[in-house]
C-alpha cells in the first residue's frame, strides 16, 4: 500500500529522510483494527519524527502520521485515536508510563490502512466532513485538553495564545471562542494575527509585545522564544498551560522568581484522552466549528505538505487525502 514513512532520521534536514511509496499492510494482532482511511492530517510531531526526535533508527521505518480518520472494517466511520496505552493499563492513557503515539511504536495513518487498538475508534459524527475529521486526533485534541481540562477557565476568561499560525494555535483560536473566552493571539507575521482574528481571535499583538492588560492563562507552544512573555503576561494566580517548545526547550531565563512570587502554575498537557476525543468530535459538530485547513494535498504529494510544516508558513492544518 502507499504511504508515507520516516526511512532514515535527518535532525537538520527532516525532509530527506521522508519516502512515499510501496509499504506492507497492516497484520493487526486480536483486539485490534484495520482502518481503510479516507483522509489524514499532518502535524509538527511528524516533523520530530524525522527529524529522530522519539523514532529512534532501530524502528525504522516507519509509517508517520496521528492523524486520521475512515471505515472500519464493518464500514463504520470513525476517527482514529492515537494514543496507544500499554498492555493492561486502565485509566487515563496520556499518563501510561508506557504510552505511545502512533508512528512511535507502531505505524501511523499516513497510508492507506492502519492498524490500532479496536477501543480506539471513536465514532465521526455523520454531518462532520472527511478533512474536519482528519484534524481532530492530535492538534485539535492537545488544544481541547490544555483548554478544557487543564487550563482551570470559566467563559469570559482572557486567555493568550502563543504563535498564531500552528495547528494548536488555530485549534486553541476556534475552540476558545466557540466556549465564550477572549482569545489573544501573538505572532511573527501581522498577516497570520490578521487571519487569527478572522477566525475568532479577539485582538493579535506582535510576538513579544506589551498586552494592554494581564490574561488569566497562556497556551504555550513555541517554548524557548516566548517563555519569558507567557510569564510576565499573566495575573498572579494564571496559569501557563505548556504543550511543545517548537523554538527549543531552554529558555533564556526560567523566571523561577517570577513564577512563585506571582504564584503561577505552569501545567504540561499531552495529546488527550480516547473520551475527550470523543467530546472533542461531538462540540465541533454541534457548534459547527470549521477547522482552518492551510492545505489539502493526495497522499502521494505529502512531500509538500511537510515541507510547508518544516517552513512554518502554515495557517492551519495540512489534510492528505487517501481515498
Ligand atoms: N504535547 C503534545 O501532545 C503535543 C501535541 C501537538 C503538538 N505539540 C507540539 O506543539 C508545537 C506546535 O505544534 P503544531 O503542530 O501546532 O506546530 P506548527 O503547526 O508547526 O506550529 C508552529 C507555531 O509556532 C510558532 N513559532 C514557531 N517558531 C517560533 C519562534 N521561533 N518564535 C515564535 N513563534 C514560533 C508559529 O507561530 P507564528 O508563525 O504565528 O509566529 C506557529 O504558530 C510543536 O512543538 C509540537 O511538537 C505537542
Amino acid at each position: 500500500m502507499l504511504a508515507a514513512y520516516a526511512a532514515r532520521s535527518s535532525a537538520h534536514e527532516p525532509l530527506s529522510a521522508l519516502e512515499i511509496g510501496e509499504r506492507p499492510e497492516p497484520e493487526p494482532p486480536a483486539g485490534w483494527a484495520t482502518v481503510l482511511l479516507t483522509t489524514a492530517g499532518l502535524n509538527h510531531h511528524d516533523v520530530w519524527s524525522l527529524r529522530g526526535v522519539g523514532l529512534p533508527p532501530d524502528r525504522l521505518p516507519m509509517i508517520l502520521g496521528c492523524d486520521g480518520a475512515g471505515l472500519d472494517e464493518d464500514g463504520n466511520e470513525v476517527i482514529v485515536h492515537a494514543v496507544i496505552a500499554s498492555d493492561g493499563w486502565t485509566g487515563d492513557e496520556t499518563l501510561d508510563p508506557r504510552r505511545t503515539l502512533l508512528s512511535e511504536l507502531h505505524d501511523g495513518t499516513l497510508a492507506e490502512k492502519v492498524a490500532v487498538p479496536r477501543a480506539n475508534l471513536v465514532p465521526k459524527p455523520s454531518e462532520m466532513s472527511w478533512q474536519t475529521a482528519a484534524c481532530l486526533s492530535t492538534a485539535w485534541l492537545t488544544a481541547y485538553r490544555m483548554l478544557f481540562t487543564n487550563a482551570g477557565l470559566t467563559p469570559g476568561a482572557t486567555v493568550l495564545v502563543q504563535g498564531a499560525g500552528g495547528g494548536v494555535a488555530t485549534a486553541l483560536v476556534q475552540l476558545g471562542s466557540a466556549a465564550g473566552y477572549r482569545m489573544w493571539v501573538t505572532s511573527r507575521d501581522e498577516a497570520k494575527g490578521a487571519k487569527a482574528v478572522d477566525i475568532g481571535a479577539d485582538r493579535a499583538f506582535e510576538s513579544g509585545a506589551r498586552l494592554p492588560e494581564r490574561v488569566d492563562a497562556v497556551m504555550e507552544t513555541v517554548g524557548a522564544a516566548t517563555w519569558s512573555h507567557s510569564v510576565n503576561a499573566l495575573n498572579p494566580g494564571g496559569t501557563i498551560v505548556i504543550c511543545g517548545a517548537t523554538s527549543g526547550d531552554a529558555p533564556a531565563k526560567a523566571e523561577l522568581t517570577k513564577i512563585f512570587f506571582k504564584q503561577l502554575r505552569v501545567i504540561g498537557s499531552t495529546m488527550g484522552t480516547r473520551s475527550e476525543l470523543e467530546r472533542l468530535a461531538k462540540f465541533v459538530a454541534s457548534q459547527g466549528i470549521q477547522p482552518v485547513i492551510d492545505s489539502v494535498f493526495p497522499l502521494a504529494g505529502a512531500r509538500d505538505g511537510f515541507a510547508r510544516l518544516v517552513d512554518g508558513e502554515v495557517f492551519g492544518k495540512v489534510v492528505l487525502t487517501v481515498a
